[in-house]
């Protein structure tokens, strides 16, 4: 399977912190979905560490991620929302102490994305507003990141101070004239086509942009390569997942000559895990994550 991020999702993500609004049925979700096979496909290519944490209140939107090593936390409880951000204020707030004290303008630590399915959802509740505005006031030289969808871009749910943080604006199609105004500032994506097409506000400039839907295979594809199933084979069936890039898997089978087949034997987690070694001496996370699940496996 050949992955290819499509070059706009590319420039959202160079922005801190990306908003995608729309009517019901507009594609937020596929536009979310597309992002975040994007964001995770391009820190395998660049080996720079990413990890998501996912508000996903519908239940089924991002679940198809959460058991990857990647995910730092799932929530699908609105009860579970203002702890889940609180938690995130915090440790963006250790972060600046670090950096404070090594006298830094920008964390070496990797970058945390936040992912809302809809922000309507919870974003009333207590201190969830306060926590996000200061995400998105503070993130970027913390490398936190706010990735945030919503089909009610109001002031009810988008206060003045959220959206003005929000550096990559996206509206796909709206309800209506106002809406799109709410959202990038001009009227106009209450006449887009029902999908595929968005009008994107980055730093003032609105721009019309094609938004290219990811296909669920390629999805499924990247989650497959970045979370192998493996098979506890004494006793009961267990799974874990261990992080295991294509290229891995490829040198792996050139050189034992044999087809890497789910579930994985531990004698072959092993070499895969030498394999890594080998093979991305740079990519340290990914060895800890390979060595943490063999761990859990060994238990
Ligand atoms: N970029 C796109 N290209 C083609 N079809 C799309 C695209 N975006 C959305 N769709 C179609 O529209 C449907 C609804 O999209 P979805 O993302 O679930 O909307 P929303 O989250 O805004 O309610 C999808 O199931 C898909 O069939
Ligand atoms: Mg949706």
């Amino acid at each position: 399977m050949e992955f290819n991020v499509p070059t706009i999702y590319t420039r959202m993500l160079e922005s801190p912190h990306i908003l995608i609004a729309g009517t019901t049925g507009s594609g937020k979700s596929v536009a979310l979905n597309s992002l975040l096979y994007s964001a995770m496909l391009e820190a395998i290519e660049t080996g720079k560490e990413a990890t998501f944490t996912y508000i996903d209140l519908k239940m089924i939107e991002l679940v198809d991620w959460r058991d990857l090593p990647n995910c730092d936390r799932y929530v699908d409880k609105p009860e579970d929302a203002p702890k889940a951000l609180k938690d995130a204020v915090d440790a963006m707030y250790a972060r600046y102490k670090v950096m404070q004290t090594r006298h830094q303008k920008e964390t070496d630590e990797g970058h945390v994305y936040i992912v809302v399915d809809e922000l309507a959802d919870f974003v009333n509740d207590k201190g969830c507003l306060e926590r996000l505005v200061t995400l998105g006031r503070l993130g970027r030289a913390a490398h936190y990141h706010l990735i945030l969808c919503t089909q009610d871009p109001s002031r009810a749910t988008l206060s003045a101070s959220l959206l003005q943080n929000m550096t990559c604006r996206v509206a796909l199609r709206t309800k209506s004239p106002i809406e799109s105004r709410q959202i990038v500032g001009v009227a106009g994506a209450e006449k887009l086509p029902a999908h595929g097409r968005a009008l994107m506000d980055m730093d003032g400039q609105v721009e019309n942009i094609e938004v290219p839907m990811v296909s669920d295979e390629a999805i499924s594809g990247l989650i497959e390569v970045l979370g192998v199933e493996v098979k506890h084979t004494q006793s009961s069936t267990k799974t874990v997942v261990v992080p295991c890039p294509d290229f891995v898997k490829k040198t792996w089978e050139e050189r034992t000559g044999r087809t890497l087949k789910k579930p994985y034997e531990l004698s072959e987690i092993d070499i895969l895990r030498a394999q890594v070694r080998d093979l991305t001496n740079a990519n340290r996370s990914l060895q800890e994550d390979l060595d943490r699940a063999l761990k859990q496996l060994r238990r």
